[in-house]
C-alpha cells in the first residue's frame, strides 16, 4: 500500500500567484477573484457540506450516473491509471475505482493539500493494493503528469470545468489533450442548462452554507495577505445569466467601506452595493460540449445523463 503526496508548486509560487490574482482582480472594475482560492482546509470542508445539501443536486445526479455506468466506463477504457483533476474528497471516484479491475495507479490532483491527504488515506484503507500518488498542483498551469502505465483515464468531475471562463476552458481542454496519449480517455462531468429556480437554489441554499463558502475567500485573503475584510459586511448573491448560460456568484458590499491589504500595499474601496465576482458556474448542452471537446482534438463517444436529465457525464477519446 502506498500514498505519496507531491507538491508540484512550491509554496512561494502559490503565494505569488495569490498576490498577482488579488492585485489584478480587486483593482479593476468590476472586481473579481479566481475561484481556486476558495479551497483552503475550511473551504474544502464547506464544499463537502454543499454536496450534501438538499438544493445542491449536481453531486447526487453525477453519482447516480457513475453508479449506473462505472462498469461500461471500465470496459470501454481498460484503464490502468486514473488521473483526476480537482479531485477534492474523491468520494464519487470510488464508484470508478471499484469498477476498474485493471487499475494500478490513482493520481489525484488538487490545490487543496488537506483534501488530497484525507482522500488518499481513506481510499487506501479500502484499496490496499492501489498506488496513490497525489499531486498538489494547479491544473490551469501546464501540469506535467508523472510517468504511469497506460491506458489512462482522466476524470474531471463535479462540473468544475464550468468554473472556468470560456477562454480558460479552451486552453484547459488543449492541456488535457496534451496530457493524454492516443487511445486515452477523458471522463467529463457537466451540469446542464435547466430552469432558473432549480439553478439559483443550488447556489444559494436556505441554510447559508454556500454563502459561508463564498465568504470564505475573504477569510483566506485576511489570513494569507493580512487583509481586514469583515465577511459580515458582504452579502452572498447568486444570479443566472441567461445569455451566457452561467450562474454567477458575487459578494456584495452592504455599505461603503474600505479594506486594507498590507501584503500588497493596497487599500481597496467599495461603494455601497459594489460586488466582487467570485465564481461562474457554466451550464452546458450536449452540442456545446461536443464542439468544445472537438476543438481540443477530443472526440465525444458517449453521453450519459441521470434519469431526471439534470447532469451529464461524457466519455471522449484522444484519437491520434
Ligand atoms: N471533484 C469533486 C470536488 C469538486 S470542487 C467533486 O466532484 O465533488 C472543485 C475541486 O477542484 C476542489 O477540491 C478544489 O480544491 C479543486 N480546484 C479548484 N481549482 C483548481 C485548480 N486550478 N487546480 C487544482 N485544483 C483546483
Ligand atoms: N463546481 C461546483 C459548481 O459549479 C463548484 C461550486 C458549487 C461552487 N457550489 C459553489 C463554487 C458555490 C462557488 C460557490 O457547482
Amino acid at each position: 500500500m502506498s500514498l505519496t503526496v507531491t507538491r508540484v508548486l512550491p509554496a512561494d509560487a502559490t503565494a505569488a500567484a495569490l498576490r498577482a490574482d488579488v492585485t489584478e482582480g480587486l483593482t479593476r472594475t468590476p472586481k473579481h477573484l479566481p475561484p481556486k482560492w476558495f479551497y483552503d482546509a475550511r473551504g474544502s470542508a464547506l464544499f463537502d457540506r454543499i454536496t450534501t445539501l438538499p438544493e445542491y443536486y449536481p453531486t447526487r445526479a453525477e453519482r447516480e450516473i457513475l453508479r449506473a455506468r462505472a462498469a461500461e466506463i471500465a470496459a470501454a477504457t481498460g484503464a490502468r491509471t486514473l488521473v483526476e483533476l480537482g479531485s477534492g474528497s474523491s468520494d464519487k471516484t470510488r464508484h470508478l475505482i471499484r469498477a476498474l479491475p485493471t487499475l494500478e495507479t490513482y493520481l489525484p490532483v488538487d490545490v487543496s493539500e488537506t483534501a488530497l491527504t484525507a482522500a488518499g488515506r481513506a481510499l487506501l484503507a479500502d484499496h490496499p493494493g492501489l498506488t496513490v500518488h497525489a499531486l498538489v498542483a494547479d491544473f490551469q498551469r501546464g501540469l506535467t503528469l508523472p510517468a504511469a502505465p497506460g491506458p489512462r483515464l482522466l476524470a474531471f468531475l463535479g462540473s468544475t470545468i464550468g468554473n472556468l471562463l470560456p477562454g480558460e476552458r479552451a486552453a484547459f481542454l488543449k492541456s488535457v489533450h496534451a496530457m493524454l496519449s492516443p487511445g486515452d480517455a477523458l471522463l467529463l462531468g457537466t451540469d446542464l442548462v435547466k430552469d432558473e429556480r432549480t439553478l439559483l437554489a443550488a447556489y444559494d441554499d436556505a441554510e447559508g452554507v454556500t454563502a459561508a463558502f463564498d465568504k470564505n475567500v475573504l477569510s483566506v485573503l485576511n489570513r494569507e495577505l493580512g487583509a481586514d475584510f469583515d465577511p459580515s459586511a458582504f452579502t452572498h448573491v447568486a444570479l443566472w445569466d441567461a445569455e451566457r448560460e452561467w450562474i454567477e456568484m458575487r459578494l456584495r458590499a452592504r455599505k461603503e467601506l474600505s479594506v486594507k491589504i498590507p501584503a500588497l500595499d493596497l487599500v481597496i474601496g467599495f461603494e455601497e452595493g459594489e460586488e466582487i465576482r467570485t465564481e461562474v458556474s457554466a451550464k452546458f448542452r450536449e452540442e456545446g460540449v461536443r464542439a468544445e471537446l472537438a476543438a481540443a482534438g477530443l472526440t465525444l463517444h458517449r453521453w450519459w445523463t441521470d434519469t431526471a436529465g439534470r447532469f451529464a457525464l461524457s466519455l471522449s477519446v484522444r484519437e491520434e
